[in-house]
């Protein structure tokens, strides 16, 4: 396993270069991913007037849900690696029309001091287990909040429970120039939280107290539009800068490939339903 510093080097560089793909598909991953979070929003129960934080906000949506809840006399902060997706966010739910919503582009696991902090509440969907050390990491999230924060978060658990998640890649790789490298054991990727003992253990030893972790499943339903499915799944994944990078043959290729790998999901005529299963993490600041 790479060092810390070699780790945070490949998550920058991963997520550099997946973000055209995740802000090429941003009001897609906003509908279609929305069950992969609702649980946390409601957990986090996030109320008028409070401060909260949405760690790994991607493009803004869950943010701007998160301001939703908080209403106009709260605030809400969404922090990202990716400096073109907090550009793109911003520019989504610009500061003019959505004056409670702002975003800035920051690791999480090194940031020394956020706008906003110490904030009420924490969210985050699908990032915690990113992080490349991530004790560190939530750590600092808990160093964000005041005491008595709360902490609502979603993660993958572990592959058998979200079999759709690695046919992208599977189907593109073969049609697409070399991909980054792909994450081994306890490495950052969808599946290093997979483990929910080991969750806990990072939760605890990050200083959070009531730390739970919880099954939760959900199923996403995907219009019937394969080839359109196909290249979501392709784009916002570890293929996504090969296959933009592919010539138009290969990128067809590519995605009849995924298209293929993805049939088992599909119900004709009504669409793709993709089961994901998932852990709720709660914990709170002491
Ligand atoms: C799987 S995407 C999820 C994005 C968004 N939360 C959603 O559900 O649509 C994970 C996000 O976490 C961000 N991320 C990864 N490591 C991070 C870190 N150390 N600090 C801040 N953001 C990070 C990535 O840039 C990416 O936008």
């Amino acid at each position: 396993m790479a060092d810390i510093a070699g780790l945070r080097a490949r998550g920058s560089a991963f997520w550099t270069q997946a973000a055209p793909g995740w802000i090429r598909h941003a009001d897609r991953q906003d509908d279609l991913g929305h069950p992969l979070g609702a649980v946390a929003l409601t957990r986090l129960n996030p109320r008028p007037g409070e401060h909260v934080l949405d760690v790994g906000c991607g493009c803004g949506g869950t943010t701007a849900e998160l301001a939703a809840a908080v209403g106009p006399t709260g605030a809400v902060l969404g922090v990202d690696l990716a400096e073109s997706m907090v550009a793109a966010a911003s520019t989504r739910f610009p500061p003019d029309h959505h004056p409670v919503l702002r975003f800035a582009a920051a690791d999480v696991e090194t940031v020394e001091d956020l706008p906003g902090a110490p904030f009420d509440a924490a969210y985050s969907r699908m990032a915690l287990m990113l992080l490349a050390d991530p004790v560190a990491g939530c750590a600092n999230i808990r160093r964000m909040l005041r005491p008595g924060g709360r902490l609502a978060a979603t993660v993958f658990r572990d592959g058998r429970a979200n079999s759709w998640l690695p046919l992208a890649v599977l189907g593109a790789a073969p049609h697409v120039a070399a991909l980054p490298p792909l994450p081994v054991g306890d490495e950052p990727g969808p599946f290093a939280f997979a483990d929910p003992a080991r969750v806990g253990r990072i939760l605890t030893a990050s200083g959070f107290d009531a730390v739970v972790v919880e099954p939760h499943d959900v199923v996403m339903a995907v219009p019937d539009e394969p080839d359109t499915v196909a290249e979501w799944l392709i784009e916002i994944g570890p293929a996504g800068a090969a296959y933009r990078a592919a010539p138009p043959p290969q990128q067809a290729a590519a995605r009849v490939a995924t298209a293929g790998l993805l049939a088992r999901f599909r119900q004709p005529q009504s669409g793709y339903r993709l089961p994901a299963g998932l852990w709720l993490i709660t914990a709170t600041a002491p």
